[in-house]
């Protein structure tokens, strides 16, 4: 069985004696819902560090009004069972009353990046995400975290905030994991219908063509690689959305779509997707470096 620790003074206590040890902490932040993606970072986490802990907290304070709050995927006894079997240290497991008790009032905001890409559609859900990740790091105190790239502005946020903020953790951004066609790994995938599921890969497809249009230097500007991805995403029967698709600085988030690509000659960018099939909303990315 894990070891259990079940509010943030217990897991605190837990990671001080290790502190004291000198041990080194990798902490998974997750919702619960567990799949390979986290699984990979559990490895990544082991391969790294003494101990590995693992938080499964569905955070309210991420999820705008009339998003998928309640509907999130749940499945504790599961997820028990591969935690065990990824052989990690302690589980922290806190309520909500624990993270946010009555007359909680203190958010980070990340400035500028929140609000670009998945903030101007989800309001408010960096700022949870800043909050939460700030409180675990806080609570478990951990001397790595792991967050997958799937995810690729939340890596961004919380890189910022652990550099503004003076964080003293160790941030590694493992790399997505996908099914054998190509969808990136997402507790969300679960509420697509199989025909859904089928149009899925899509995405990776789309970003997979802009990005070799990028690194065979077939463009001039990034537009072009905008323009194909749009393209292919609008040929799918059913996307109901597309929220966004273009190319962006990795760092700064800010869509480059008008820039040439030379004046990125050598450097990374982020091609990234939202969008909606159904009602389910699907993100993915990929970073390329401009030869
Ligand atoms: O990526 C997630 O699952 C969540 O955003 C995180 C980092 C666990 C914070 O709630």
């Amino acid at each position: 069985m894990v070891e259990s620790l079940k509010t943030p003074d217990a897991m605190q206590q837990w990671s001080q004696k290790k502190y004291k040890m000198g041990k080194t902490v990798g902490l998974v932040p997750t919702m619960g819902a567990l799949h390979r993606g986290h699984i990979s970072l559990i490895e990544a986490s082991k391969q790294e560090n003494d101990l590995t802990v693992v938080s499964i907290f569905v955070n309210p304070t991420q999820f705008s009004a009339g998003e998928d709050f309640e509907k999130y995927p749940r499945d504790f006894a599961g997820d028990c069972k591969k935690l065990e079997q990824a052989g990690i240290d302690a589980l922290f497991l806190p309520k909500t009353s624990d993270m946010y008790s009555e007359g909680f009032a203190t958010y980070i905001e990340v400035r500028g990046i929140s609000n670009r890409l998945c903030g101007a559609y989800r309001a408010g859900h960096f700022t949870g995400v800043a909050t939460i990740v700030a409180k675990l790091f806080n609570t478990v105190m951990p001397t790595h975290a792991y967050f997958g790239l799937k995810d690729y502005q939340q890596c961004v946020v919380i890189r910022k905030m652990v550099s503004d903020l003076n964080i003293p953790v160790t941030l590694r951004f493992c790399d997505t994991v996908r099914e054998h066609d190509g969808l990136a790994m997402s507790s969300r995938n679960t509420y697509l219908t199989s025909e859904q599921r089928l149009d899925a890969p899509i995405l990776y497809k789309a970003l997979c063509k802009a990005s070799l249009l990028i690194s065979e230097r077939r463009l001039v500007k990034f537009r072009e690689a905008a323009s194909l991805m749009q393209q292919l995403l609008k040929s799918s029967a059913h996307i109901s959305e597309i929220q966004y698709g273009s190319v962006y600085d990795s760092e700064t988030l800010d869509d480059i779509s008008e820039q040439d690509a030379s004046s990125y000659s050598g450097k990374p960018v982020a091609l990234a997707i939202a969008v909606k099939i159904g009602s389910t909303r699907l993100i993915d990315n990929l970073i390329v470096t401009v030869p």
